[in-house]
């Protein structure tokens, strides 16, 4: 049977499972999420009310939305053996890879699963949402040498994250600002992440076990590890008269542009838009524009010369200008996969809740292309 099988590299196109989180219309460029697009959650909504429009499949009513705001407050505090987990890793270890062990530890005190208890399995994701912004916070301060900031419950979820990293209130503009950069990084249907975490559930694994293990597959530079390469990228060319001859030469050389290019999205990803538009009020407010400036000579080189060849589906992708954003938030740059990760794991969560309902195993056939009459020979005749 699986030698008839074709197979699609890195399942391009391949329909793994049917979903209502979030759908990408990759050839319009439209994100929803349950069907509401993403400019009008970003323009109308909170993270608050994303998580448990996500998590439940339905809008909250005033007391719903109430109750998770309490929830996502009551439960930010991290078990202190988690805290533990955080406090032993090395200085040097990437944010990511301590996350990825933090969440790991989190499982430790996790009940095994029971797929039909929803209401369970929610409470669960909103405690692990809670919590990994904690850690996230945790995780940044301790490797710049400063001491953990405790949560506050007067806060909102966004404001709260960046009082714990920064020490500071932020600003009600930045906070608003975060509340939406989150929002748009919550869910983006079947990406390596989502799918990572899915996989590992459809084992009935632990929620927590799952996530950790779909924050591993976050950390990678081909995916949610491009926003912190992006700002590497601008500060290598150093300058924004720089950018036009760096591009050229990336281009020349095959090199890929961090923040450029997606497997689904054939024109703008609608969240790269948003972002921008919230960058440039940020510019204008704060007047820091180097680094926003390189990254425009970036984009309309890439946009304009790619679009001279067969590769002009290639455009800027939600990690284009994130980075850039958080920067003027004064958030170092290593740790803005990480905050991707304090937004993805509300997506990463509702995919597991909704798959469980219906739940399989994931094994997909493999083509077997390896000598299938091999006999061990004798290693003095071995080359
Ligand atoms: C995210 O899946 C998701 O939804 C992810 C995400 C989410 O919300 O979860 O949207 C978040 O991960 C966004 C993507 C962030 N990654 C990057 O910005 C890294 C740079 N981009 C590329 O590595 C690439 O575009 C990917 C990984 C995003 C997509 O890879 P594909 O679909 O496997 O495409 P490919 O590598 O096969 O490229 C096809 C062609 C190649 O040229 P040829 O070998 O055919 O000549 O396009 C070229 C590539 O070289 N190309 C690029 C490019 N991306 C692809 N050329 C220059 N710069 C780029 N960025």
């Amino acid at each position: 049977m699986a030698e008839e099988l074709g197979f699609s590299k890195g399942l391009a196109g391949v329909v793994a499972d049917a979903t209502s989180v979030s759908q990408v219309q990759g050839e319009v460029g439209r994100l929803i999420y349950r069907g509401i697009s993403i400019e009008e959650i970003a323009e109308k909504s909170t993270f608050e009310e994303m998580t448990y429009f996500l998590l439940r499949g339905k809008m909250p009513t005033q007391p719903e939305l109430n109750k998770v705001t309490a929830e996502l407050k009551e439960f930010r505090a991290l078990p202190k053996t988690v805290e533990a987990v955080i406090d032993a890793a090395p200085k040097t270890a990437h944010p990511m890879m301590v996350l990825q062990a933090a969440m790991a530890a989190l499982a430790w005190d996790e009940a095994p699963v029971n797929l039909k208890d929803v209401d369970g399995n929610v409470r669960n994701a909103v405690r692990l949402t809670a919590q990994l912004g904690t850690a996230v916070a945790r995780i940044s301060r301790r490797r710049r040498g400063l001491a953990p900031v405790e949560p506050r419950t007067d806060l909102s979820h966004a404001e709260n994250f960046l009082y714990m990293l920064d020490g500071k209130v932020p600003s009600k503009d930045v906070a608003r600002m975060f509340d939406v950069a989150l929002m748009l990084h919550m869910d983006h249907d079947f990406n390596a992440s989502t799918f990572s975490a899915r996989v590992i559930a459809s084992t009935e694994a632990r929620l927590t076990a799952s996530v950790s293990g779909a924050v591993g597959a976050l950390s990678g530079p081909l995916h949610g590890g491009a926003n912190e390469k992006v700002l590497e990228m601008a500060d290598k060319i150093g300058a924004p008269e720089k950018a036009k001859d760096w591009v050229a030469n990336a281009l020349a050389t095959k090199a890929k542009v961090m923040g450029f290019g997606h497997r689904v999205y054939r024109t703008m990803d609608p969240r790269a838009k948003v972002l921008r538009g919230m960058l440039e009020q940020l510019v204008a407010q704060t007047g820091d524009k180097s680094t926003y400036e390189t990254l425009r000579i970036v984009h309309d080189t890439m946009i304009d010369e790619l679009g001279k060849t067969s590769k002009d589906y290639i455009w800027p992708n939600v990690d284009f200008w994130s980075g850039a954003l958080y920067r003027l938030m004064k958030i170092e740059t290593i740790d803005f996969t990480p905050i991707f990760a304090v937004a993805r794991v509300v997506g990463w969560s509702s995919h597991i809740i909704e798959m469980w309902q219906d739940n399989r195993i994931y094994r997909p056939a493999a083509k077997y292309v390896g000598p299938t009459e091999a006999t061990i020979s004798p290693i003095a005749s071995r080359g």
